[in-house]
C-alpha cells in the first residue's frame, strides 16, 4: 500500500510517556526517577484532570535511553521531545504545549542531542550612572544599562553578582524598589580585611564606567503568604530589606523593620529606612557593643501567626536571630549570607586534585588544588549558577550521584551530605571520584 494511503487511527489525540526509570544512586547516567520524574509526572497527570484536557494519556514509561538529559518525556502523535525540572515547566507543557498548540522552546529536546545544550551565561553590561558615599565605609552605585531602555525585571530581596576587573564575582543586593527598572541601585561597604571585590568597586569604579554583571537572582524572596513582615538589619543587610519594605509599602502590607548598627554614622539608608517604614523603623545603636544593641528574646518572645522573619547582616546577627526564634515554626526565619566567617581562603595550593564525572555532559574532569569545582565546570563552557562563591549562599547546590564529598560549606544540613554538594567549596574526600548531576 502506496505511504499515502495509510490510515493512522490514534486511540488518544494526545499520548505522553514520562520516563520514572530509577537506577541505583551512584550510576553515572542517573535516571529521570533519581531527578523527580516520579513526582512531577503525577504533578501532570493531576493538573490534566484539573485542566479537563480531554482524551489525553499520560502514561509512566521505562527507559528512554535519553537519561543524561533526564527527566524526559515524549508527546505522541507528534513525537516532540521535552525535558523539564519542576511543576512550573509541566505546566507550561500542557499549557502552552497540549492546550495552546505551541512548542515549549526552553524545554525542547533535539532528537540528535545527546547533552543538555550548553547554558546562555546571562550578563550585562552596566554604566555606573551615580555614586554617592552613604557614610565613612559605604558607597552607593546607580547603575544604568548601556543601552538606553528599562533593565531585566527583578523581585524585592534579589541580588546581582558584578565581575570585577580582576575577574572576581562579587554578590551585591538590589536596594531599589522592582519597580523603578531604569538603574540598579547596590550599595558596597569597603571591607578592609575582604577578598578585595569591596575595595576594588570603592576605589576603581568611576562615574560613566562599564561593569558586566549578572542577571539578577533571587535567594531571599517575600513570603507572599504572610500577613506581617519582621525585618531585621545589620549595617549593609538593610540593603536587600529596603527593596522589599519598598514593595510591602507599595501594597499596604503591614512590615517592622529593625535596623542595628554601631552608631548613626554607621547607618546606611537611615532616612529612606524612616521613609518607607514610618513609624514602624526601630534604630538600635550599640555603640560597638552588642550588650547594648537590639533585644531579640524580648522582641521576639511571643510567635506571631502569619508573621515571617527576615534577617541580613553579619552572620553573628543571623544566629542571634535563629536562636531567639527557635521557639517559632520552622522555615519561618528567612535569611541571606552572601560571606562565610572563614579567615583563609577555602581551596588550598596543598588540597589534592580529583575527579568529577559529569553525569548529563558524560564529561570526566580535573579538579586541581587551588581550584574550585565551580570554576573548573566554568572554565569548561557549562554554566552552573553561583553567587557568593563562598558556601553560604546555596546557588551552586548540586545533586551528588558517587563518591564522597568533603563539605566544606556552611549551607548544608548533614543529612544532605550523602545526596548534595555546594561545589564553590566543597571537594572530594581523598582517592574519590565525585559523580556529579551536571
Ligand atoms: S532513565 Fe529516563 S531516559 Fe533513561
Ligand atoms: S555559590 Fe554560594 S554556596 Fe556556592
Amino acid at each position: 500500500m502506496p505511504a499515502s494511503e495509510v490510515t493512522i487511527e490514534q486511540v488518544y489525540d494526545v499520548h505522553v510517556f514520562c520516563c520514572i526509570n530509577e537506577r541505583s544512586q551512584d550510576h553515572p547516567r542517573s535516571s529521570c526517577a533519581a531527578r523527580g520524574s516520579v513526582d512531577l509526572q503525577k504533578h501532570m497527570k493531576d493538573r490534566a484532570k484539573e485542566l479537563k484536557i480531554k482524551n489525553i494519556r499520560i502514561n509512566k514509561s521505562g527507559c528512554l535511553e535519553r537519561c543524561e538529559l533526564g527527566p524526559v518525556l515524549v508527546i505522541y502523535p507528534e513525537a516532540t521531545w521535552y525535558r523539564y525540572d519542576t511543576t512550573d515547566d509541566i505546566d507550561d507543557i500542557l499549557n502552552q504545549h497540549i492546550i495552546g498548540r505551541q512548542r515549549v522552546e526552553r524545554l525542547i529536546l533535539k532528537n540528535n542531542q545527546k547533552v543538555p545544550a550548553p547554558t546562555i551565561k546571562s550578563r550585562i553590561k552596566l554604566r555606573v550612572g551615580g555614586i554617592k558615599k552613604l557614610t565613612r565605609n559605604v558607597k552607593k552605585f546607580e547603575l544604568f544599562p548601556e543601552i538606553e531602555g528599562l533593565l531585566p525585571t527583578f523581585t524585592a530581596g534579589s541580588h546581582i553578582n558584578i565581575i570585577t576587573a580582576n575577574g572576581h564575582r562579587r554578590s551585591y543586593s538590589l536596594a531599589n524598589s522592582p519597580k523603578q527598572r531604569q538603574y540598579y541601585e547596590i550599595a558596597v561597604l569597603r571591607e578592609s580585611d575582604g577578598r578585595g571585590g569591596s575595595a576594588w568597586m570603592h576605589d576603581n569604579l568611576a562615574l560613566g564606567d562599564s561593569v558586566e554583571a549578572s542577571l539578577p537572582t533571587n535567594n531571599f524572596p517575600l513570603d507572599k503568604s504572610a500577613e506581617h513582615h519582621l525585618l531585621i538589619a545589620g549595617g549593609i543587610g538593610i540593603v536587600p530589606l529596603l527593596s522589599m519594605g519598598r514593595v510591602l509599602h507599595e501594597k499596604g502590607v503591614s512590615a517592622t523593620l529593625h535596623y542595628c548598627a554601631r552608631g548613626p554614622d554607621s547607618t546606611p539608608y537611615a532616612k529612606e529606612a524612616k521613609e518607607v517604614f514610618a513609624d514602624q523603623v526601630h534604630f538600635h545603636h550599640d555603640g560597638g557593643n552588642p550588650k547594648n544593641g537590639i533585644d531579640l528574646q524580648q522582641i521576639l518572645a511571643t510567635p506571631t501567626k502569619n508573621t515571617c522573619i527576615y534577617v541580613c547582616g553579619p552572620s553573628g546577627l543571623i544566629t542571634a536571630v535563629q536562636n531567639a526564634a527557635s521557639h517559632w515554626p520552622g522555615g519561618i526565619v528567612r535569611f541571606e549570607k552572601f560571606i562565610s566567617d572563614r579567615q583563609k581562603p577555602v581551596h588550598q595550593n596543598s588540597d589534592t586534585a580529583f575527579d568529577i564525572v559529569l553525569s548529563r555532559q558524560r564529561k570526566t574532569l580535573s579538579v586541581p588544588p587551588g581550584k574550585s569545582i565551580l570554576d573548573v565546570v566554568n572554565d569548561a563552557g557549562i554554566n552552573v549558577s553561583s553567587s557568593c562563591e563562598d558556601g553560604v549562599c546555596g546557588s551552586c547546590q548540586v545533586r551528588l550521584l558517587g563518591g564522597k564529598a568533603e563539605h566544606r560549606d556552611s549551607f548544608l544540613k548533614e543529612k544532605d551530605y550523602q545526596n548534595s554538594i555546594m561545589i564553590c567549596t566543597s571537594r572530594a574526600e581523598k582517592g574519590e571520584t565525585l559523580i556529579l548531576d551536571i
